[in-house]
C-alpha cells in the first residue's frame, strides 16, 4: 500500500475587520458597574479604617465589634474591644486592624474572581470578549509585578486566620456587661462570618489544597468529602465575592450607627 505525502495548505490570511468589535450587545455594562461597584468598596474601608471612632458598642447584653476594625490591636482601641492585646502604636497612620487589613486586601486583591474582574474593568485587558485588549502587548502573571498574584495561596492562609478572629467575634457579640442577649447586631454579625467563610472555603486555592495533587480520592474520604463540599461553594465564588462586600459594608455601618448612637439595637433577649 502507498501513501501519498499532502502538503498543508498555507494559513489563510485573517480578515481585514476595520470595526474594533463586531460586538453589539451592551458589553460594556458589566465592566462599566464591576469599575463602579469595586471602586466604592476599595473608598469606604480605606475612609472607614482611618476613622478611629464609631468601631465598636458595648452594651448591658452585647458586644459589637465591626470586622474592619478586628482585630483591634492599637495601642489607642477601647481595651473591651482589644481581646488579643494592645500592643501597635497609637497613631493616626496606623489602622487599628493593621493585622489583618492588609491580608484581607491582599486576600481579595490576588483573588482569581477579582483579577478577572479588575483586568476587565480597570486595564480593559480585554474588557469583554471577543472585544480588544486595551493594550499592545500581554505578558501575564509570569514577571514583576504580576507575579505576586502567585502569593493568593499564602493570603488564603491568612484570611481562614482572621476568618477564625471573626468567628470569635460574633461569638462575643452575644455577651455583654452584664452577660448573655441576643438583638439584631448579633444576627447581622453571625451573618456576615458565615458567609466570609462560606467565600473563603470557596477559594480555588483552598479547592486545590483539599483535594489537589491526590491520585486516588478513594483512599481519602474524608478529604473527597471535603473537596466536594468545597467545589460546590467554589461554583458560587463569583456571587459569594459580592455578597461578602455588601455584607461586609452592612455589618460596619449596622455597628457604626450603633456606636455613634445614631440608632439602639434591636434586642431581641436581653
Ligand atoms: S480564588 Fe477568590 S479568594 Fe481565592
Amino acid at each position: 500500500m502507498t501513501t501519498t505525502a499532502t502538503t498543508p495548505a498555507a494559513p489563510r490570511p485573517r480578515a481585514e475587520i476595520p470595526a474594533r468589535t463586531l460586538r453589539t450587545d451592551r458589553w460594556w455594562l458589566a465592566p462599566v458597574l464591576t469599575f463602579a461597584g469595586l471602586t466604592a468598596w476599595v473608598a469606604y474601608p480605606t475612609v472607614r479604617g482611618f476613622l478611629q471612632k464609631w468601631y465598636f458598642a458595648l452594651g448591658d447584653h452585647y458586644r459589637y465589634l465591626t470586622p474592619f476594625y478586628s482585630p483591634c490591636t492599637s495601642r489607642a482601641c477601647d481595651p473591651e474591644a482589644a481581646e488579643f492585646g494592645r500592643f501597635v502604636p497609637a497613631n493616626a497612620l496606623l489602622p487599628f486592624a493593621i493585622f489583618s487589613l492588609p491580608f484581607l486586601g491582599l486576600f481579595r486583591l490576588t483573588c482569581y474572581y477579582y483579577r478577572r474582574a479588575y483586568y476587565r474593568s480597570f486595564w480593559l485587558s480585554p474588557p469583554a470578549c471577543a472585544v480588544p485588549d486595551g493594550h499592545q502587548r500581554y505578558t501575564g502573571e509570569t514577571r514583576f509585578p504580576l507575579i505576586f498574584q502567585n502569593a493568593h495561596r499564602y493570603a488564603f492562609y491568612a484570611a481562614v486566620i482572621i476568618s477564625l478572629i471573626n468567628s470569635w467575634d460574633a461569638i462575643r457579640s452575644f455577651d455583654g456587661r452584664h452577660g448573655f442577649g441576643f438583638g439584631l447586631g448579633n444576627v447581622i454579625l453571625v451573618g456576615n462570618v458565615l458567609l466570609l467563610w462560606a467565600y473563603t472555603l470557596s477559594c480555588h486555592s483552598c479547592r486545590h489544597i483539599t483535594g489537589g495533587r491526590l491520585k486516588h480520592f478513594s483512599r481519602h474520604p474524608l478529604r473527597y468529602r471535603f473537596w466536594l463540599f468545597v467545589s460546590k461553594l467554589n461554583a458560587k465564588h463569583m456571587l459569594l465575592a459580592w455578597v461578602t462586600l455588601g455584607t461586609l459594608m452592612l455589618t460596619d455601618i449596622y455597628v457604626l450607627a450603633v456606636s455613634a448612637q445614631w440608632i439602639s439595637d434591636l434586642r431581641f433577649i436581653g
